[in-house]
């Protein structure tokens, strides 16, 4: 589904980011940026050798922050990696950390001239965040940023399985 925020427009599709042919996709990754599992690992593997050398250059990234590289082999232009926060019991600064995900990698995003850009369910694999509240600031997030601050046409979140999908269509709803 899809709803018009401001000059934008948010859609929420159930698919597989590495085949996502936007300006931008987003990547889970954790404060190393040399990889891992999930969807973090299935993007490099999609996107080739060039991405972790483009990575291993960065320093790292710190929770809540993201930095950009190329897209390697993939129909992206460009990964924007963000760390997620690991979800522990919701008081230690998670939904903070989880919002701050979205924000920066949109900033990053306007700030390289992206105008579409694809999201996954950051925290909702193996960081255990619990997806209802995740797709609530997922989705609040992003529809404040194209309101307040406008510079991308197109945010996808591209989800993986159903358990995902549905709580986000949920929360597009909510604010349609
Ligand atoms: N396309 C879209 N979504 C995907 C794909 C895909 N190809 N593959 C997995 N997902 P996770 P996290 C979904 O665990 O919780 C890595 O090892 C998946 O079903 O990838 O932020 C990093 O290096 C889930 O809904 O990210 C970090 O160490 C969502 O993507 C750690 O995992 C996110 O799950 C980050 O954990």
């Amino acid at each position: 589904m899809e709803i018009a925020v401001a000059s934008a427009k948010i859609e929420v599709v159930q698919g597989d980011l590495t085949k996502e042919a936007v300006d931008a996709i987003v990547n889970a990754a954790n404060e190393t940026l040399l990889g891992g599992g999930g969807v973090d690992g299935a993007i490099h593997r999609a996107g080739g050798p060039s991405i972790l050398e483009e990575c291993r250059t960065l320093g790292g990234c710190q929770t809540g922050d993201a930095k950009i590289t190329t897209a390697g082999r993939m129909p992206a232009k460009h990964v924007i990696h963000t760390v997620g926060p690991v979800y522990r019991d919701g008081a230690h600064g998670e939904p903070e950390l989880l919002a701050s995900c979205y924000r920066r990698s949109l900033e990053v995003a306007v700030e390289h001239g992206v105008r579409s850009i694809s999201f996954p369910a950051i925290s909702c694999g193996v960081y255990g965040y619990p997806i209802p509240e995740a797709a609530r600031i997922a989705v609040g997030t992003v529809a404040q940023f194209v309101k307040e601050r406008g510079g991308v046409e197109r945010v996808r979140f591209v989800l993986f399985g159903s358990n995902t999908y549905g709580p986000f269509e949920a929360a597009l709803k909510s604010i349609q």
